[in-house]
């Protein structure tokens, strides 16, 4: 069999004797006699806290590669870590996925095994190897542990939300806040809510793209580095199949993970990370796909941010796939998965050992669990909202806007005591779309005025071009394209004007006149709310940037141009 590598290594003439000299450190020659060379993609990052334990696993899957006669290579990739890096991480979302998919393509690389786990870092590697579609197995990096305060579990993420608006509210003291710090993360691993780290594990592997049964695995968890060696093993079988990763990713898996999606109530930000991927195989996926196949899913998992639990007790009562077996019939029953069963053939061996944390499917949680779609003059091209996490009184709701031009704006007057505002507002936040900010900052969730708080008010309407955090929980309309900054009706929202959100019916409306909308203007202060960056990758990214409904992904990325590279270095 020729394998990709053998351009490089297979040969007698100079340019091969440079391939494997280089390489060779100590490996002898039959390291390149035909074996499949496979690339760790590896996140592994001090500053990607959430990854940083992947160097151990990635040893663990280098174990397997040898163990089926392949040669592992550890390739660190770029990696966007969800706490620390500015802007937003989804700005670098595609700069790694392009880096990645680049690397992929430039080395004597056979098949591929992706190490990631916070938010970011599944989506760009799943995105960069559709494109290059060499063999694939991803890695999820784990969940952390449950970490405790004062007796009770501590969410990352959802108890920072939480616990922090009860500091504005005045019920919880500011030192008594800061001591919760130290207990939230507990061990290695990504954070353990239902938040995109999680979510995309759970997607990774309802889109047939892991070792079955590993998503949910924590990462302290020794069945972790067991599951890596397997994948390592794999990897080298795959490639010695000759399968791709679109032999695996077909329509039928989209339609599994938007199942998946539902089922345990994973984040919003899925939606436009499963819609890039879905482009880069230029498979024709739609946000009204997510409404038509996930809108009447039930709810089963009971995990925070719109329930309880934790990722540690979704693991202890059967993980992800024992999710799935319940909706088993929900499932296309041809997608693959990387094992070469269809992934409803896998699912039967898992039981659900925690009702409380799976609900059965007789008595889900919440009988619709998918994420709705919405359209309207104010969302031509489509707006998301999570019903499961919003308020069911707010579902249907007209109210008068109160409008930001900025999160930084919405920040200097939320809690001015003379804005204009009541718990029937709703609260627009605009200049955080892909190109506004840029890169779709999580702050749609924005936070409700302090003397409305104070009143008791926990919810509102709000409504945003940019993304929420999948710990976050509200009625909050996301996503709204296109974006104010992309020529969006948002842009010309005026404080005063009324809204309508009919979930139900699918609708958002600015209830202004058309034409008194055609007469108006984008105001100085909304464009200075827009990013215009001047050089490097902002810049790229702002030129050339689709809008939510596209996945967010850069137009010069969509597609797949394979592995091949034709010319030699030297
Ligand atoms: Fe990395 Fe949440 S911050 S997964
Ligand atoms: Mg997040």
């Amino acid at each position: 069999m020729n394998l990709r590598s053998d351009e490089w290594y297979g040969g007698t003439d100079r340019n091969s004797y440079i391939h494997r000299a280089w390489m060779r450190r100590g490996l002898p020659s039959s390291a390149f006699d035909g074996r499949p060379q496979i690339a760790i993609a590896n996140t592994a990052s001090d500053l990607t806290p959430c990854n940083a334990h992947l160097n151990e696993v990635a040893e663990s899957v280098k174990h397997g590669v040898y163990e089926a006669g392949g040669i592992p290579h550890n390739l660190p990739v770029v990696s966007p870590g969800e706490t620390n890096v500015r802007p937003t991480a989804m700005l670098w979302r595609n700069m790694a996925a392009m880096a990645m998919e680049e690397m992929f393509r430039a080395n004597p690389i056979d098949g591929l095994v992706l190490l990631g786990g916070c938010d970011k870092t599944i989506p760009a590697l799943l995105m960069a190897a559709a494109s290059v579609d060499l063999p694939a197995v991803v890695v999820p990096g784990g969940p952390m542990l449950s970490g405790t305060f004062r007796g009770a579990p501590l969410g990352c993420g959802t108890d920072v939300w939480k616990l922090s608006e009860e500091v504005r509210a005045g019920r919880l003291p500011q030192d008594t806040f800061l001591r919760s710090e130290s207990s939230m993360i507990r061990s290695r691993g990504h954070c353990n809510t239902m938040g995109t780290a999680s979510t995309m594990a759970i997607m990774a592997e309802a889109l047939g793209m892991t070792i079955p049964g590993i998503a949910g695995t924590p990462a302290a968890d020794s069945r972790l580095l067991e599951g890596a060696h397997a994948a390592g093993r794999l990897a080298v079988d795959l490639v010695r199949d000759g399968r791709p990763v679109s032999d695996v990713l077909t329509a039928g898996s989209f339609h599994n993970a938007i199942v998946a999606l539902a089922a345990c109530g994973g984040s919003t930000n899925a939606v436009v990370h499963l819609l890039a991927v879905a482009g880069r195989l230029g498979l024709d996926l739609t946000l009204e796909d997510f409404d038509r196949i996930g809108g009447d899913v039930p709810l089963l998992v009971n995990l925070q941010p719109a329930g309880e639990y934790l990722m540690e007790d979704l693991f202890r009562a059967g993980g992800p796939l024992a999710v799935l077996n319940q909706v088993r019939d929900l499932l296309d029953p041809q997608a693959m998965t990387v094992t070469g069963r269809p992934l409803v053939d896998v699912l039967p061996e898992h039981e659900v050992f925690d009702r409380q944390v799976i609900a059965p499917r007789a008595e889900p949680l919440i009988d619709d669990a998918g994420i709705a779609t919405l359209r309207g003059n104010l969302a031509p091209d489509g707006a998301i909202i999570k019903p499961a996490a919003a308020s069911p009184e707010l579902l249907v709701h007209r109210g008068r806007a109160v409008v930001f031009d900025s999160i930084e704006d919405c920040h200097a007057r939320i809690d001015d005591p003379d804005l204009e505002v009541d718990a029937t507002s709703v609260l627009v936040l605009r200049g955080c779309g892909p190109k506004g900010y840029p890169g779709m900052p999580e702050v749609a969730n924005m936070p409700l005025p302090e003397k409305l708080l104070e009143q008791g008010v926990r919810d509102m309407v709000r409504i945003c071009d940019g993304r929420m955090s999948g710990t976050a929980y509200g009625t909050v309309v996301l996503h709204v394209a296109p974006e104010a900054a992309a020529g969006g009706a948002l842009a010309l929202v005026r404080d005063g004007d009324e809204i309508l959100l009919d979930v139900p019916n699918r609708r958002l409306e600015l209830l202004v006149d058309e034409d008194e909308l055609a007469t108006r203007e984008v105001s100085p202060g909304t464009l200075a709310g827009y990013a215009r960056p001047e050089r490097g990758w902002e810049k790229i990214y702002v030129e050339h940037v689709l809008q939510a409904d596209r996945g967010v992904d850069l137009d010069f990325l969509v597609g797949r141009t394979g592995p091949v590279v034709e010319r030699e270095s030297h």
